[in-house]
């Protein structure tokens, strides 16, 4: 892809060669369009040997070749970072004094930018009414983060992390199939109260149902996410994405019902939670003691299938999606139990994936397969989560038709 970086006075400039590093590392074409101000806090020979193009400000360099819009008019993606509040205005008012301005107006390509200020700069009217200006454009606004900013100050105004904005704006490219979808996730893991300091819970950390949700969002969905226990860490890019609404669930009873309002609307469900099929049949008002002997041995009565209720129950049109997590002795005996489990759930499309203690879990990594009508394995997927996510959503699509 051809990448056009464009690089605003601030002092977070220097992580923004770590970001061109791994743009360049990635396999992508990066040609870095600093401003003059941005100069004076990194250099440009080193733009021009990070990025291995020419770097210049100026709109009378290269005039031949028309460099003022052709870069633009070449560019796949166009990321901002830092991009300053007067980077910010300019933009919002269509300013083109130099090589960015020209090539920011040049461009249909998607165009995201990281904003980096103090917070009092973030926060003036003038530079929020200039982002919803962005916004309203399409343009994708990446953070700002919440933290330390430079001469001892805290808030909102620091540029994000370069890896999260690589992450972010590479997912620009992604095609917008989903648009006009509606999506219930689960993701997650109950936990089913035993007294007011325990649960019987599970392993799942949420990551491969969040990175589900986040993947649905940015390919155009409109996403409801029911969360049970997930770390905030995890549901970071959930939580920043405009089109998922987050909604928290404890136990199963209280994951079912809102999946059960939330499929009423949705298109596509997909519970990737890890549901506790039972819970305890009391739960005790107090800390239950080790002398009790209601810890030796605990009564447990079933929950709902929330998914094959959801199944008996959906609409035309609507896909369900289960998900299962196995520890087979061998390959034939994990397609077996997926494909009996389909059966059973009455879902359109189970995806499986193999765990134990070292596998599956609290990993980034993960690897599914999905079963389709008749028991075929319509698709499989290995690696990030992320990447697992879209191939999931590459078969839900097939079968929708
Ligand atoms: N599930 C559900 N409600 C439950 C339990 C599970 O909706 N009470 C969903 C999970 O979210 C998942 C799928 O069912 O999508 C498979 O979960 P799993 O626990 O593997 O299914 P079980 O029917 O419990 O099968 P097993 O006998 O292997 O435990």
């Amino acid at each position: 892809m051809n990448i056009v970086v464009g690089v605003t006075g601030g002092i977070a400039a220097y992580k923004t060669v770590h970001l061109v590093r791994l743009l360049i590392k990635a396999g992508h074409e990066v040609t870095v369009v600093p401003t003059e101000d941005a100069l004076r806090f990194v250099g440009l020979p080193t733009w021009e040997s990070i990025s291995r193009n020419p770097v210049t400000t100026s709109v009378h360099d290269d005039v031949a070749k028309v460099r003022h819009v052709a870069l633009g008019q070449a560019a796949d993606l166009v990321i901002v970072a830092p991009a300053t509040a007067n980077t910010i205005a300019k933009m919002a008012a269509g300013l083109a004094d130099d090589l960015l301005g020209t090539t920011l107006l040049a461009t249909t390509a998607p165009v995201a930018i990281a904003p980096a200020m103090h917070t009092e700069m973030w926060r003036h009217p003038a530079t929020s009414a200039n982002i919803e200006t962005l916004r309203a454009r399409g343009v994708a606004i990446l953070g700002p983060a919440d933290g330390e900013l430079t001469g001892g100050d805290a808030g909102p105004g620091r540029m994000l992390e370069p890896e999260q904005i690589l992450t972010a704006a590479l997912g620009l490219l992604r095609p917008r199939d989903l648009v006009g979808v509606r999506v219930a996730v689960s993701a997650g893991g109950t936990r089913e109260p035993l007294d007011p300091v325990r649960f019987l819970g599970n392993r799942s950390s949420g990551r491969q149902g969040t990175a589900l949700a986040v993947a649905a969002a940015e390919r155009g969905a409109d996403v409801t996410l029911v969360a049970a226990h997930i770390e905030a860490e995890v549901l970071t890019d959930a939580v920043r994405h405009p089109s998922i609404r987050i909604v928290h669930a404890g136990t199963a009873a209280e994951l079912g019902e809102a999946m059960r309002d939330a499929a009423e609307e949705a298109d596509v469900v997909m519970m990737a939670a890890a549901v506790a099929d039972y819970r305890p049949a009391e739960v005790a008002d107090s800390k239950l003691t080790k002398e009790s002997e209601r810890l030796q041995s605990i009564p447990l009565v079933e929950n709902d299938d929330v998914v094959a209720g959801l199944a008996a129950s959906r609409r035309p049109g609507q896909t369900i999606v289960a998900f299962a997590a196995e520890t087979p002795r061998d390959e034939a005996e994990l397609l077996e139990r997926a494909r009996r489990k389909r059966e059973r759930k009455g879902v359109d499309l189970l995806v499986v994936n193999e765990v134990g203690w070292q596998r599956g879990f609290e990993a980034g990594e993960n690897a599914v397969q999905v079963i389709g009508t008749g028991g075929a394995v319509i698709a499989s997927a290995s690696g990030a989560k992320r990447e697992v996510a879209d191939a999931i959503w590459d078969a839900v699509i097939a079968e929708r038709g």
